[in-house]
C-alpha cells in the first residue's frame, strides 16, 4: 500500500482552528471598513477548499477597529488587522494550512486588556 508522506504543515494544518471576524456595524467599525467582504471570501474559501478544521464566527467589537478589519485566530491567540479580502488567502494558504502567522498582517491590540465596556 502507498503511504502518503505526512509534512510538518499536514500535522499542523490539522489541529482545529477558530476564527473570528468582527464585523460590526458602524462607519469607523469594523464593518464600515470592510469586514463582510473579509468574512465571506474566508467562509468561501474554507467550504471551496473543504477546511474542515476551521471554524468560523462572527464577533462583537474588541476596541480595536482603529486597526480594522480585525480577525483572530484561535487557540494560537494571533490577531491580525487592517485586512482587506484580498488578504484571506495569503491567512489560509500560510495560518490556517501552513501553521506559519503571516507576520506582516499581524496587530498588537491595545487598551486595557481587561476591560469590561467591550461591546
Ligand atoms: S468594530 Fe471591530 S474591533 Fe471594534
Amino acid at each position: 500500500m502507498h503511504e502518503q508522506a505526512v509534512t510538518a504543515g499536514d500535522q499542523v494544518a490539522r489541529r482545529n482552528l477558530h476564527v473570528f471576524v468582527c464585523t460590526t456595524v458602524g462607519r469607523h467599525h469594523c464593518a464600515g471598513l470592510g469586514a463582510e467582504r473579509v468574512l465571506q471570501r474566508l467562509r468561501d474559501e474554507v467550504e471551496r477548499r473543504d477546511l474542515h478544521w476551521v471554524r468560523t464566527t462572527r464577533m462583537g467589537c474588541n476596541q480595536q477597529h482603529h486597526q480594522g478589519p480585525v480577525m483572530i485566530v484561535y487557540p494560537d491567540g494571533v490577531w491580525y488587522g487592517r485586512l482587506d479580502a484580498g488578504d484571506v488567502d495569503e491567512i489560509i494558504d500560510e495560518h490556517l494550512v501552513g501553521g506559519r502567522p503571516v507576520e506582516r498582517l499581524r496587530i498588537v491590540p491595545d487598551g486595557p486588556w481587561s476591560s469590561t465596556t467591550l461591546t
